[in-house]
């Protein structure tokens, strides 16, 4: 847990982090884009995410060569706890990129995905959250 907090101090501190662009918040509004969003989520990310976006199984423990393993993003972990513009740059720069010596498994995908693509995964994301969840990570998002 700390170091996520330690993750989120950075990303708010990093001047280069700044985005131009503001499309957020991300809804669940529209069903073509979830559609869209799970097509690049099986594609990508469900083999550590698992297909039903459970993560990993006992995801808290460390894998078999000392990495923490991929946590659900069903909003049953802390996903919903992040903004649209964090949950946004994870995926899109990986935490590799963003957090210094970073020494874990989840790499950027812009290369392979572009901004739609990604707000889209995350409508899907979305689209397995409870309706508090997802409220609550909406009004994050607008700030
Ligand atoms: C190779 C395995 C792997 C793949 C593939 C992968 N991830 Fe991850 N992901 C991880 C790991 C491991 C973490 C935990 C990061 C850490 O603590 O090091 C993570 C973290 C995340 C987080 C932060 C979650 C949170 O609750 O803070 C998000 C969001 C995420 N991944 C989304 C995605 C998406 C979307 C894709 C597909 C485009 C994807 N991941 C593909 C392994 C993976």
């Amino acid at each position: 847990m700390r170091k996520v907090f330690l993750i989120l101090v950075f990303l708010f501190s990093y001047p280069e982090n700044s985005f131009a662009s503001n499309h957020y918040p991300i809804t669940r509004d529209s069903e073509i884009n979830i559609f869209k969003g799970k097509k690049l989520y099986k594609q990508y990310c469900a083999s550590c995410h698992q297909s039903n976006l459970s993560g990993a199984v006992n995801w808290k423990s460390l894998d078999n060569d000392g990495h923490r393993k991929a946590p659900p993003l069903n909003g049953t972990g802390h996903t919903w706890h992040h903004s649209d513009e964090i949950l946004h740059k994870i995926i899109k720069y990986g935490l590799a990129k963003l957090v210094k010596n970073y020494e874990g498994k989840m790499y950027g995908y812009g290369d392979k995905i572009d901004d739609q693509g990604i707000d889209n995964i995350l409508s899907y994301i979305k689209s397995y959250w409870n309706e508090e969840n997802y409220k609550y990570q909406i009004s994050l998002s607008k700030k």
